[in-house]
């Protein structure tokens, strides 16, 4: 069937809005599919060439950010922190593990939330879901709950002026090596994750006191004053993602051009679905959350359309069945992509599987689950001779206490304290260095490419 940017609009398309006023939204993506495009295909294509290098076993992917991007919280040093905090992580794997990271945010687009059910009901009255600042407004009242077209456009800037900072950040001297002590956030500062990483990062200034020696510094050496950071977010709506597909004059191919990498949410990988369809046409690259109730067989059926080039770094598997599911499930998915000799990245996102309400009413994680997952993930691909090559989670640079567990101990007591999230509990700055360093350590066992 030939694919056009518009041929998702002949199939099923679950988890949309329902606007009331369709004129509005023909006329918001007529609107944006005359607007810059956000990213353009050529760092597509690099990401993709990066990820190829991770399908590889030579390369490692680190996929965080928010669960959603709203427009209450888009201030920069929100921004900043949550980009140093990623620039930690990749310090601690690269040092660690001696492997490249290959760094791509929840950022800057991810905004469109798919929701268990349609409605919610609150002291007896029944209003639209939430679906993320993209679509509607969290407040319960049935102005804000109403799907807005224009909020279309106002997350399409928002995206443009955090792409904006992004760029600045990972370009314009703060991912400088020398800085690598300044990543490290006030709030926490004097927790054993902090002494751990300033441990790393000074035998970190030792070698490039070392490299500086033999003349190469951050001066002269670009990789070592700045980083690659890519953006990604969940394709949930077609026509937002279809008015900014552009067709790519170097190659004449289409690209998504509202991030670098998209990918298709657990609950909207219909086969026969819309946002299949769409993201099949284009060139990025893409990834395909997989949780418990994907089987083997729609797995392969979803990579033939999704990848049928089997070219290595096109497709990302992002797994997540949640720490007492993995052993069950993820084996067979595995044994189905060996035997028909896919080349995939395999991805785990341990959060969206191990989401508990605790005893006094707060949606939270268990630090201890997220890491059971990952772990579990590194041993099944160790087991099968095959490389787990990234990880997918959510993450604030904030001090917020949404995930319980780790070496700060947040207790189900102290949810209550800093629980910001507009969406799903994320891990907060130190949660999320003291899993970069267990990461690093499981990487180490896992890596193919023998460090030299
Ligand atoms: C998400 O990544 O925020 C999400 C909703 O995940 P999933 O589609 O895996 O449930
Ligand atoms: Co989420």
């Amino acid at each position: 069937m030939t694919w056009t940017p518009d041929s998702w609009r002949t199939k099923t398309a679950l988890q949309q809005p329902n606007y009331p006023d369709l004129d509005a939204l023909a006329g918001v993506e007529k609107e944006l599919a005359s607007s810059p495009p956000l990213v353009f295909a050529g760092e597509a294509r690099s990401l993709r060439s990066q990820l190829r290098q991770v399908a590889r076993g030579e390369a490692f992917l680190l996929q965080g950010g928010d669960c959603a991007e709203s427009f209450a919280e888009f201030h920069v040093d929100l921004i900043r922190d949550t980009f140093k905090v990623m620039l930690q992580m990749s310090v601690v794997l690269t040092y660690g593990a001696s492997l490249p990271v290959v760094k791509v945010g929840r950022m800057a687009g991810q905004f469109a939330k798919p929701r268990s059910s349609d409605f919610e009901t609150q002291g007896g009255q029944e209003l639209p879901s939430y679906r993320g600042d993209i679509v509607n407004g969290i407040a319960f009242d049935a102005d804000s709950r109403t799907p807005d077209p224009s909020r279309l456009m106002r997350a399409y800037h928002q995206s443009a002026l955090t792409l904006n900072l992004l760029r600045a950040f990972a370009q314009g001297g703060m991912a400088n090596l020398d800085e690598v002590h300044r990543w490290n956030l006030e709030f926490i500062k004097d927790t054993d994750q902090s002494e751990r990483y300033e441990k790393l990062a000074s035998d970190l200034d030792e070698t490039l006191a070392f490299m500086r020696a033999i003349g190469l510094s951050p001066d002269t050496i670009h990789q070592l004053r700045e980083t690659d950071f890519y953006t990604s977010h969940e394709a949930l709506l077609p026509g937002f993602e279809q008015a900014l597909t552009r067709i790519d004059s170097m190659t004449g191919d289409h690209y998504a051009c509202s991030a670098h990498m998209l990918w298709i949410g657990d609950r909207t990988r219909q086969i026969d679905g819309a946002h299949v369809e769409l993201l099949r046409g284009v060139e990025n690259p893409i990834g395909l959350k997989c949780g418990p109730s994907l089987t083997p067989d729609e797995l392969v059926r979803l990579v033939e359309v999704l990848d049928p080039d089997n070219d290595p770094g096109r497709l990302t598997l992002i797994t997540r069945h949640g720490a007492d599911n993995v052993a069950e499930y993820l084996p067979p998915l595995i044994k189905a992509v060996q035997r028909e000799g896919f080349e995939v990245v395999w991805s785990c996102d341990p959060m969206h599987g191990n989401t508990v309400v605790s005893a006094n009413g707060f949606k939270t994680r268990p630090f201890e689950l997220i890491v059971s997952e990952t772990e579990q993930f590194f041993d099944i691909h160790r087991s099968f001779g095959t490389y787990p090559g990234g990880i997918h989670f959510e993450m604030t640079g904030q001090n917020v206490t949404e995930c319980t567990g780790g070496a700060m101990q947040i207790e189900e007591a102290n949810l209550a304290d800093r629980y910001h999230t507009h969406c799903d509990p994320r891990l907060n700055a130190s949660q999320a260095l003291e899993f970069a360093f267990i990461l690093a350590d499981q990487l180490k066992a896992s890596r193919v490419t023998p460090a030299r």
